[in-house]
């Protein structure tokens, strides 16, 4: 009897065993991009929203300086992601890629450095396709690992990296390549993939990359980014640290669209766990501007260590009520307004996850307020058109 049982003992260790290496093939398999970078989403600027192929190196270095002198880089906004147009249109008789003479005639190698000097880190932008989605430079198809040690040694920190003009074939083919090039050249570059949501990346992006786009662009307007946030949510489950969804670059302080539906714009982003990559000219921002993109509150909510995004859990007509948890028993709550006359929206507890007897504070993230009555049960407010509430929920009974 005792012989058996440690038979049977020693039988199930070795399953066990073999259980545990099981997962950790399936924990490497999880992850070829092994760079541990992520862990929150992405942070900063990218020039392709306001600028588009207008950039110059003078131009990068204006907007690092500014990232600085704003005090924006100590909340967090450290990448600067030069996008599309920084390269020559052929490149050398080596197969290099080379920046553009006329607008970056000291080379990425040297902006690199000055970005760096600031503290910040240095982005930059190629295609899975033969050239990128200007036209104006080539793509790193074929040239996969010869660009990503381009890209390393002259100090790049994160790859942006788009699907124009490609050779037909999918993009679960083209974008591994990259990711195990940048592997290869061994410096920690974060990985992002811009496919555009066209076969849910969100389904195969984590083990590839640090984000994936799930969406086309993004242009200023308020129908282009609220169906942005509403395609962006439908993959909220495979959002975690290390990978993120993504439903494009930030168009704050652009000019589109009103101070309402920039918070609107913001809030989503920020509870939705998006990168927020900053879209404006950041050497000449409103204060409008800058108290959106500065609320330290909102940006705790998008940084939040155990990285949940945030779901629709009620949807009645043009009202929606979006949330997430948050470490420390905290919940996020956005409470959104997406018609064109004002209503009174509830978000109710059985919704978001509380228990209905949960005896709640709640801060108000935009008006930077504890409110002064407790809630239970439900929290309701009055929202104008194309406007929301952000709030911290936090149970103290
Ligand atoms: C600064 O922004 C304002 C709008 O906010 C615009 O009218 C002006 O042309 C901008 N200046 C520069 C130098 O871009
Ligand atoms: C909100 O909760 C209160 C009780 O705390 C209840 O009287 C009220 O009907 C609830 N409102 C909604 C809209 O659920």
């Amino acid at each position: 009897m005792g012989k058996r049982r440690c038979v049977v003992a020693a039988l199930a260790a070795i399953m066990l065993m073999m259980e545990l290496a099981a997962l950790t093939v399936a924990e490497n398999r999880r992850s070829m991009l092994s760079n541990g970078l992520g862990m929150t989403p992405p942070m900063g600027w990218n020039s392709w929203n306001h600028f588009g192929c207008n950039i110059d190196e003078k131009m990068i270095r204006e907007t690092a300086d500014a990232l600085v002198s704003t005090g924006l880089s100590k909340l967090g906004y450290e990448y600067v992601n030069i996008d599309d147009c920084w390269a020559e249109i052929s490149r050398d008789d080596k197969g290099n890629l080379v920046p553009k003479k006329s607008t970056f005639p000291s080379g990425i190698k040297a902006l690199a450095d000055y970005v760096h000097k600031k503290g910040l880190k240095l982005g930059i932008y190629s295609d899975a396709g033969y050239f990128t989605c200007s036209r104006r430079m080539p793509g790193s198809l074929g040239y996969e690992e010869q660009d990503a040690e381009t890209f390393a040694s002259w100090g790049i920190d994160y790859l942006k990296y788009d699907n124009c003009n490609n050779d037909g074939s999918k993009p679960t083919q083209r974008y591994p390549v990259m990711t195990r090039a940048l592997m290869k050249v061994g410096r920690p570059i974060f990985f992002s993939l811009c496919e555009w949501g066209d076969m849910h990346p969100a389904e195969w992006g984590a083990p590839l990359g640090n984000s994936w786009r799930t969406t086309n662009d993004i242009s200023d307007n308020w129908e282009s980014m609220i169906s942005r946030a509403d395609q962006n949510e439908i993959y909220a489950e495979y959002a975690r640290p290390g990978g993120w969804n993504d439903p494009d670059m930030l168009e704050v302080g652009n000019g589109g669209m009103t101070k309402d539906e920039y918070i609107v714009h913001f809030s989503l982003w920020a509870i939705s766990k998006a990168p927020l990559l900053l879209g404006c000219d950041i050497r000449n921002m409103t204060r409008e501007t800058m108290d959106i993109i500065t609320n330290k509150e909102v940006i705790a909510v998008n940084q939040d260590p155990y990285g949940f995004q945030a779901k629709k859990v009620r949807m009645e007509g043009d009202q929606e009520i979006w949330s997430a948890p948050l470490s420390g028993y905290k919940i996020a709550v956005v409470l959104l307004n997406r018609g064109p006359v004002r209503y009174s929206t509830t978000a109710r507890w059985d919704d978001i996850g509380l228990d209905p007897k949960t005896v709640v504070q709640a801060r108000d993230l935009w008006e930077h307020k504890t409110l002064k009555t407790t809630f239970v049960g439900n929290l309701t407010a009055t929202l104008r058109p194309h406007s929301c509430k952000l709030y911290v929920l936090k149970p103290i009974a």
